[in-house]
Order: structure tokens, then sequence, then C-alpha cells
């Protein structure tokens, strides 16, 4: 499946953000962690400063970061005015409503930038794309992916969820996933089949509530593990 990067919102979220959605350790240090789809967030610039080894993977990394900008900057005005055409859709607990969400989608990209120069030069931001990633089996301890899988199921079938999460858990013992609501605030109807796909193949899996609700009822992470853990 060709990647559709016009059909994903180069939106990107910080290392607080990424703790509450995906349940992360205290103590990050020494953890090898890869984030797939990472984008612009400052979680990879705020973890390495924690001590994680965290390698991000996204085919925006193609682009220079004044061109990041202007993408997102050229998202702005359209995903803020569909947020504001439905505040009620959403829980404000942690951002207090639109212009706090958008100060802290700034705070995010511009963390993102000030690391992504040297950030790239250490090998720490790779342009690569799911479902195949180039590195060896069992690379890292924990797997992550935050606003990518399940959110966009309209943009990725079924099989392309299921490729990319066993190539994930190829890579790590362990992947977490967070939303599990499509962009309708629905749960992905993804969701379901792949865990019943994971299951077979001989994985544990758990959805487990997190402390991180935006889309309201989107406060779940799905949790995968090789069974033999
Ligand atoms: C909404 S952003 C989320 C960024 C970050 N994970 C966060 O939660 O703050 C989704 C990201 O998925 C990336 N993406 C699109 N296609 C991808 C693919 N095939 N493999 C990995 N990432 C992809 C986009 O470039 C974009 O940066």
């Amino acid at each position: 499946m060709p990647v559709k990067l016009e059909n994903v919102v180069p939106f990107g979220r910080t290392l607080e953000e990424y703790r509450r959605m995906l349940s992360l350790p205290e103590d990050l240090s020494g953890l090898r962690i890869l984030g797939c789809g990472d984008g612009p967030a400052s979680f990879n610039a705020e973890a390495s400063r924690c001590g994680a080894e965290v390698i991000s993977i996204d085919p925006l990394y193609q682009f220079s970061g004044e061109q990041i900008l202007e993408r997102f900057e050229a998202s702005v005005p359209l995903v803020m005015d569909q947020v504001r055409a439905s505040v009620e859709r959403w829980n404000w607990s942690f951002h207090g409503g639109p212009d706090g969400l958008l100060r802290q989608r700034r705070k995010a990209i511009e963390g993102f930038l000030a690391d992504y120069a040297q950030g790239k030069q250490e090998g720490r931001y790779l342009e690569a794309s799911l479902p195949a990633l180039d590195f060896e089996d069992g690379s890292f301890d924990l797997c992550l992916c935050s606003h990518f899988l399940f959110l966009y199921t309209e943009a990725f079938d079924e099989v392309f969820h299921l490729a990319s999460l066993l190539e994930m858990l190829r890579l790590s013992s362990e992947v977490r996933v967070f939303p599990l609501l499509d962009l309708q605030h629905q749960r992905s109807r993804h969701l379901e089949p792949v865990i019943e796909a994971l299951r077979e193949a001989g994985y544990e899996c758990a959805v487990e509530e997190v402390d991180y609700e935006l889309q309201i009822g989107g406060n779940e992470m799905l949790r995968i593990w090789q069974a033999t853990r």
C-alpha cells in the first residue's frame, strides 16, 4: 500500500502525552524504544534526554525541518476549524480547550525542530515507513505507535494494520498503540479482527485503560506481547 502522507496530519505530541497515552514507566533510562510514525512529536527529544535510546521512524523525515513546519502550519487552520466545530466531542481535561490544544502541538513541534538536525545525525530520526522496517529482530524493548494505526482506519486497511503490528513485534517483545478510535471517534473496525489474528499467531493482546483522553471515549491503548514473556 503506498504511503498516503497527504492524508495524515503532521501534528505531534510531547513526552508527557506519550507517557499518559502509552502508560510509559517513570524511569525510561536505558530503554530501547522504537517510535513508529513519531512525526513532529517532541517525544524522541525529551525521552532521549531522560536516558532512553529512542529511534523514531516516519516517512515525514524525508523533509527538512522548515518543510515539516510548513506542512504543520498549512494543516493548522483546517484541523483547528474541525476541532472548534465539534468542541463537545473532545475531553478538555488535559488541554483546557482548542487554544490549549494548539499551544501543546506547537510546543511539541518546537521541541522536535530544536532536536531534529542533531537527532538525524545521531540516527534517531529515520525516514522509513510501516509495514516494512530495516532493523534486526529484537532490536528494541518497546515499540510504540501513537495517532497513526487505528486512527487512520479509512486510509490504511486491515492487511496494512496487521502487517505493521507483526513487523513491530518482530523488532520488539512488546508493542503499544494509542488511540483505538478512528477519526470519526468510533472504535476502529480493524481492532477486533487484528486482535484475533494476533492471538491466532500466538501473541497476547490486552486493551488497557490509560490516563489520557482527548477524543471522548478514546482512553484505551492496545498492548501486545510475546506469549512466552
Ligand atoms: C498524526 S501524526 C502522529 C505523530 C506522533 N506519533 C504523535 O502522536 O504525536 C501521524 C504520523 O504518521 C506518519 N505516517 C504516515 N504513514 C506512515 C507509515 N506508513 N509508517 C509510519 N508512519 C507513517 C505521518 O507522517 C505522521 O507523522
